[in-house]
């Protein structure tokens, strides 16, 4: 009997991102809410963010990244096939931010749409593209993380406009002769809880324009605090488990950046060191969906990956939603 061909699925092929100019560090904020620079590290790790302009929007931020990664990987914007963009904050609901980063690239003959999974959003859209990869339908995909998460804060909310930046990062996605690309991935949702990270009033089908007040995020930190260290932990869990690995093989985790607090407890139920674990957060804050394309695109640039090592990308967001996915460099 002929033996099944194997899976051609998706490797990254390059990265690239991009950080806004501005840097809002903690003592900042302390002149425009009452906090303090002692307490936003002491309980999330974060020193500073960055802020994009108030020109700069989400397209712009993740253009760049895309460009770079481009750049980088000697790819002409006319190959790609398909741009998923992962965004909670895009420019227009519609025409989608892909569609824009579409023309402020010049990928011309690229297909275009965006993807909510808010701080999911990178992970479900990389196995969203692996799946068109491995079906052979595309060979160039682009995929961005990009947010402009100071357009939807509440500046005078310290519960929540501590933990939040703007930045983008992308990658681009072919089969590779020779890797074995995603090895395994898991993601989950549960909807049951709607309110406990959300952004309020809403746009879409829910707008209402006599009651409506500016869109904020609004979050429930402590309850999302405890699944986000349960449901990551469960998650990558499992993933290794699909990938049969151990976690001794993987050389980065590399995970959501909301709180330092959260990712020591997922390293210490994994019980791997955090060496191990990737952490710009005290950089650039919680960048929602990214978070994950940007640490990645800094952990290639430090020469600190070499093509066969193991990676583990695992994160949880509203919705609420979580994922995680190992890949081979
Ligand atoms: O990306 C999506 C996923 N998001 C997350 O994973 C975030 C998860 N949650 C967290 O990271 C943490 O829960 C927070 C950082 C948001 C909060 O940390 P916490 O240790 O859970 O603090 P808390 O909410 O229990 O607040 C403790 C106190 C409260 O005062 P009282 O009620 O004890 O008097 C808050 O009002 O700290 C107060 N507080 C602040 N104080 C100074 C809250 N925010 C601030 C602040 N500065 N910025």
């Amino acid at each position: 009997m002929a033996q099944p061909l194997p899976r051609r699925g998706a490797s990254i092929v390059s990265t690239g991102a991009y950080l806004p100019t501005r840097v809002v560090t903690n003592d900042d904020l302390a002149h425009m809410v009452e906090t303090s620079d002692e307490w936003i590290q002491s309980r999330t790790g974060i020193k500073q963010r960055r802020i994009a302009a108030e020109d700069e929007f989400t397209s712009d931020m993740g253009a760049k990244a895309a460009q770079q990664a481009l750049e980088l990987g000697g790819i002409a914007p006319e190959s790609i096939d398909l741009i998923i963009v992962a965004t909670c904050t895009p420019d227009t609901i519609f025409p989608s931010t892909a569609c824009h980063i579409q023309r402020k690239i010049g990928a011309t003959r690229a297909a275009a749409f965006d993807l909510l999974a808010a701080c999911s959003g990178f992970l479900y859209a990389m196995i969203t593209a692996d799946q068109f990869i491995a079906s052979g339908v595309y060979k160039t995909i682009l995929v961005v993380g990009a947010e402009k998460l100071s357009s939807i804060v509440n500046w005078k909310d310290r519960n929540t406009c501590v933990l939040f930046g703007d930045g983008a990062g992308a990658v681009i996605l072919q089969h590779r002769e020779g890797s074995r690309g995603m090895l395994a991935f898991n993601l989950g949702a549960d909807g049951s809880q709607p309110d406990i990270l959300s952004l309020s009033s809403g746009e879409g089908s829910r707008f209402n324009a006599e009651t409506v007040t500016a869109p904020f995020i609004q979050m429930a930190g402590k309850e999302v605090y405890r699944q986000a260290v349960s449901a990551m932990n469960r998650s990558a869990e499992e993933c290794l488990e699909k990938a049969g690995c151990k976690p001794e093989q993987i050389r980065w985790f590399i995970p959501h950046q909301a709180n330092f607090r959260i990712v020591e407890a997922v390293a210490q139920r994994m019980g791997v060191s955090l060496e191990h674990f990737v952490i710009n957060l005290d950089r650039y804050g919680n960048m929602s969906s990214a978070c994950i394309p940007v640490a990645l695109h800094e952990t290639m640039m430090s020469g600190k990956l070499d093509r066969g090592d193991l990676v583990l990308l695992v994160t949880f967001g509203g919705g609420v939603t979580w994922g995680s996915l190992v890949l081979e460099w």
